[in-house]
């Protein structure tokens, strides 16, 4: 059994506004996985209701075999945790520390329990040395790791991130890579949003696309970067790459730079 199991579920708001219909898929316990597709498609609605912030309106959700429905927020949280994607929708203490100890604190751990771990996590986020900083103060990319520290600091099952890219620079999504890469050595499954295609080849392997509401492909990365049918109906862009191998017409379903330069060099040792 799948641990996470999303059967035929659909959310409508309660303004009346239906933004996730019919939506199913199975996710493994320490899998890695992205979703992409267009703005306003239901990534952040969808992964909501992973977690219990949102409830489906039709349709189930499993955790470990259990139905989301018959367990609070606060206890599905302990197993699913979710990284907003704009972090002034998470954040509330004044200074960093006591924002990443209120999870820990919750679930009853010692002082000195909750002190080890906000030291870890924020060294792992790379955020300790603004533990003592109010979070307003620090700029947004560092914001979105304060929040990132947060989620870790409770030691869940699954880590959501609502758009960790956004906004960063190099060195901010090299610390994502290597958060990413440190939680599926622990065996947690890691499910990512992102709008940012290369971070999606340099990550991941299976890709979820959604447009419309829907989940319209869930399939590995190449099959969904070459899949033009997709890419035009989820408003999604080609990795650069591919989109200069495929404007060449190289008969290869490049995603790399690698892959372009050995294309080059093998095509031209062929003529
Ligand atoms: N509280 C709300 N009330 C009504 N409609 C909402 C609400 N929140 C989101 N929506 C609408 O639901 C649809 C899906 O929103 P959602 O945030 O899930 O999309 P998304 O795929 O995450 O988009 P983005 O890439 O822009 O973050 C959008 O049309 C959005 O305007
Ligand atoms: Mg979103």
């Amino acid at each position: 059994m799948s641990f996470i199991q999303i059967r035929d579920v659909s959310y409508t708001y309660p303004n009346g506004f239906m933004a996730v219909k019919r939506v199913s898929t199975n996710i493994e316990k320490g899998e890695k996985l992205a979703i992409v597709g267009q703005n306003g498609a239901g990534k952040t609605t969808t992964v909501k209701m992973m977690n219990g912030l949102l409830r489906p309106s039709k349709g189930d959700i499993f955790i470990d075999g259990l139905n989301t429905k018959g367990y609070t927020t606060a206890q599905i949280s302990k197993r699913v945790g979710y990284v907003f994607q704009n972090p002034d929708d998470q954040i509330f203490h004044s200074d960093v520390y006591s924002e990443i100890a209120y999870g820990p604190k919750k679930k009853g751990l010692s002082e000195e329990e909750i002190s080890n771990r906000v030291e870890k996590v924020a060294k792992l986020a790379g955020i300790d040395r603004y533990l003592d900083e109010n979070p307003y103060n620090l700029p947004f990319s560092t914001r979105k790791f304060v929040t990132i520290a947060c989620v870790l600091a409770m030691d869940v099952d699954v880590v959501i991130l609502d758009e960790p890219t956004a906004g960063q620079d190099y060195v901010g999504m090299a610390q994502i890579t290597k958060l990413i890469n440190y939680l599926q050595k622990n065996n947690k499954t890691v499910i990512t949003i992102t709008h940012d295609m290369e971070f999606v080849v340099n990550n991941f392997e299976r890709v979820i696309v959604m447009a419309n509401k829907q989940i319209i492909a869930d399939k590995n990365k190449r099959d969904v970067f070459w899949d033009f049918n997709v890419i035009e109906q989820s408003s999604i862009k080609q990795p650069y790459i591919s989109e200069l191998a495929n404007s060449m017409s190289f008969e290869s379903k490049i995603l790399t730079i690698d892959e372009f330069v050995n294309y080059l060099f093998n095509s031209k040792k062929k003529v």
